[in-house]
C-alpha cells in the first residue's frame, strides 16, 4: 500500500471509542479516509501506554479490503527491536522517533526489510537537520506539532515554520506528515507549510459524527 502522494487526512484512532473500534474506522473510511494513524506509546519514551501490534492485526483485514493504509507512529524507545513485529501485524507504514534510538539508519533498513515504508518523526524541540543524513533513504518525515504523548493538545504555532524548513531539506518524493492539534482552524497553516499527510485525532473521533468531521477537515485542508 503506497503512501498517498496528494493531500490526505489521517484520522488517529487514539481518540476513538475502543469498544467500537472497527465501526469507528468504518465511519471515516466511508467518508473517504485512505490512511488510518495508529499511535503506539510505551510508557517510557512518552508516559502513556496505548496499544501494540495486536491492534494493528485486529484492523488489518478491514483496512486492506478497503485499500486503506495503516500508518503506525511508534512513540517507543529502541524501536528497532519492534518494527518487524509491527510490519508482520499489518503495518503498511512505520514511523519512529529520531530521539528514541541512536540507530536511525539501521531502523529504516529494518522497516524496509520487513516490507513497510519508513518514516522518521521529530518532536517539537528537534531541529530539521536531524533528518539530514537519512533524507535520501526515508519515505516520510513527521513533524510533531505538539509534544508526543496525548491527544487534544493545542497546535504549537512555530510548527508551521519548522515544517517548511523540513520540506526544504527533503527530496520531493518524501512525504511530509504533521501530527498534533490539527483541526479546521490549523490545517490550512500546516498544508501551506508543505505538509501533505495531516493527522487528526480529537478533531475527528472527538466529534459525535467522525465521518462528517473528517469530511469537514478534508475540505478545510483543500481551501
Ligand atoms: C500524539 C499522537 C497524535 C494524536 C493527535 O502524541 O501522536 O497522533 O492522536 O491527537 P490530536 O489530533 O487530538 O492532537
Ligand atoms: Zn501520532
Amino acid at each position: 500500500m503506497p503512501l498517498p502522494a496528494d493531500l490526505a487526512i489521517a484520522p488517529s484512532i487514539l481518540s476513538a471509542d475502543f469498544a467500537r473500534l472497527g465501526a469507528q474506522v468504518g465511519e471515516v473510511v466511508a467518508a473517504g479516509a485512505r490512511v488510518i494513524h495508529v499511535d503506539v506509546m510505551d510508557g517510557h519514551f512518552v508516559p502513556p501506554i496505548t496499544m501494540g501490534p495486536i491492534v494493528v492485526s485486529a484492523l488489518r483485514d478491514q483496512t486492506a479490503a478497503a485499500g486503506v493504509l495503516l500508518d503506525v507512529h511508534l512513540m517507543i524507545e529502541t524501536p528497532e527491536r519492534q518494527v518487524a513485529e509491527f510490519a508482520a501485524a499489518g503495518a503498511d507504514h512505520i514511523t519512529f522517533h529520531a530521539e528514541a534510538t541512536p540507530h536511525i539508519d539501521y531502523t529504516v533498513q529494518a522497516i524496509h526489510e520487513a516490507g513497510a515504508t519508513a518514516g522518521v518523526a521529530l518532536t517539537p524541540s528537534t531541529p530539521p537537520a536531524a533528518l539530514g543524513d537519512v533524507a535520501d533513504v526515508i519515505d516520510l518525515a513527521l513533524g510533531m506539532s505538539v509534544n508526543p504523548g496525548w491527544g487534544g493538545q493545542a497546535f504549537i504555532p512555530r510548527s508551521a515554520a519548522k515544517l517548511a524548513r523540513m520540506r526544504e531539506l527533503l527530496p520531493d518524493r518524501v512525504v511530509l506528515e504533521v501530527d498534533g492539534g490539527i483541526h479546521p482552524g490549523t490545517v490550512g497553516a500546516a498544508a501551506a507549510a508543505g505538509a501533505t499527510l495531516l493527522v487528526a485525532g480529537s478533531a475527528v473521533f472527538g466529534s459525535g459524527d467522525p465521518g462528517a468531521a473528517f469530511a469537514e477537515l478534508a475540505a478545510a485542508a483543500r481551501a
